[in-house]
C-alpha cells in the first residue's frame, strides 16, 4: 500500500487507503453511491458489472462466456470473476484504495477477496450494505437507463434526463441494460438471495458491516454512507 489519495470533500479529509465493499440487491443504489465516493476520493471505482459488460461490449472471451449467463440473470462463475478482479486491482491506480461495486458475491469471492487485499498490504475493507426491500427495486430497475459514453445513471421515473433519451451531461445516448428487463429480475433478485446475502452475516461475523437504508433518497443515503466512511478513513 503506497501513501494514500486526496479526498477533495473538506468533511473527508484523510485518504482512503483501503477497498469500501457496496453490497445489496440489484437496483439497491449501488453503482450511483459507488461512483460518487470514489470520485470524492479519487480513487477507482469498481463494478465488476461494468467490467463484465464492456468486455461483452468488445466480444472477448470472456465476454463470449458472461453474455448468455448475465441475459439469464445469473451470476458469472467465480474462477472468472476473480481473475479478472485480481488483474484490476494489480494496477497503480488502486494503490490508495478503491471502491467495489458488486463484487463480492459469492461467499468464495470474499474468502478470496480477503486474501488479496492482506496479500497487497490493505486496511480491512469497509463494507456498506445498502439495505431495501426487494419490493422497492422493480421500479428502480426497469427505469433505469445509461449514458453510453459517461456511464451516467438516470431513471425515468425518479431521475429523467432533461431530454429523453439523452445525457445531460454530455449530449450522449441513453440505454437500457437487456437485462433489466422486468422478466430478468425475479431470476437476478433470487440469484442475491441465494448466493450474495449470506454475505451480510459473513461480514457481520467479521465487524466490518454497516447497514445504510437504501430505500430514502439519494442525498440522504450518500450523507450516510459519507458519515461512515469518512468517519473510517
Ligand atoms: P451489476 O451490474 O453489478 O448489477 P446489479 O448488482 O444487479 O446491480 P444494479 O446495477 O442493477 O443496481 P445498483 O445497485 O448498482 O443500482 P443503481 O445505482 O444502478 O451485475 C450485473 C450482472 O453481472 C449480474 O447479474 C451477474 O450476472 C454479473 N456479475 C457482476 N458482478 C459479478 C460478480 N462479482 N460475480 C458474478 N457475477 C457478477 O440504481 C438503480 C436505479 O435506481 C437507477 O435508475 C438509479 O437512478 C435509481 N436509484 C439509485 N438510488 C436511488 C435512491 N436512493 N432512490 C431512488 N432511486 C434510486
Amino acid at each position: 500500500m503506497k501513501a494514500g489519495g486526496i479526498a477533495a470533500d473538506p468533511r473527508c479529509a484523510k485518504p482512503l487507503d483501503r477497498a469500501v465493499i457496496f453490497l445489496g440487491p440489484p437496483g439497491a443504489g449501488k453503482g450511483t453511491q459507488a461512483k460518487e465516493l470514489a470520485h470524492k476520493f479519487g480513487v477507482p471505482h469498481l463494478s465488476t458489472g461494468d467490467m463484465l459488460r464492456e468486455n461483452i461490449s468488445q466480444n472477448t472471451p470472456l465476454g463470449q462466456l458472461a453474455k448468455p449467463i448475465m441475459a439469464r440473470g445469473e451470476l458469472v462463475p467465480d474462477s472468472l470473476v476473480l481473475k479478472m478482479v485480481a488483474e484490476r486491482i494489480e494496477k497503480p491506480d488502486c494503490w490508495h484504495g478503491f471502491v467495489f461495486d458488486g463484487f463480492p458475491r459469492t461467499v468464495a469471492q470474499a474468502q478470496y477477496l480477503g486474501v488479496l487485499l492482506a496479500q497487497h498490504g490493505y486496511k480491512p475493507p469497509l463494507v456498506i450494505h445498502l439495505a431495501i426491500d426487494p419490493a422497492l427495486v422493480l421500479r428502480r430497475i426497469t427505469g433505469r437507463r445509461t449514458c453510453k459514453a459517461d456511464g451516467e445513471i438516470y431513471n425515468i421515473y425518479d431521475r429523467p434526463p432533461k431530454v429523453e433519451g439523452i445525457c445531460d451531461a454530455d449530449g450522449g445516448q441513453l440505454d437500457q441494460r437487456p437485462d433489466d428487463r422486468e422478466e430478468i429480475v425475479a431470476p437476478r433478485l433470487r440469484a442475491y438471495e441465494k448466493q450474495t446475502a449470506p454475505l451480510v452475516a459473513y461480514y457481520k461475523r467479521l465487524g466490518r458491516l454497516h447497514s445504510v437504508d437504501a430505500s430514502q433518497s439519494v442525498p440522504d443515503v450518500k450523507r450516510r454512507i459519507d458519515e461512515i466512511v469518512c468517519g473510517a478513513a
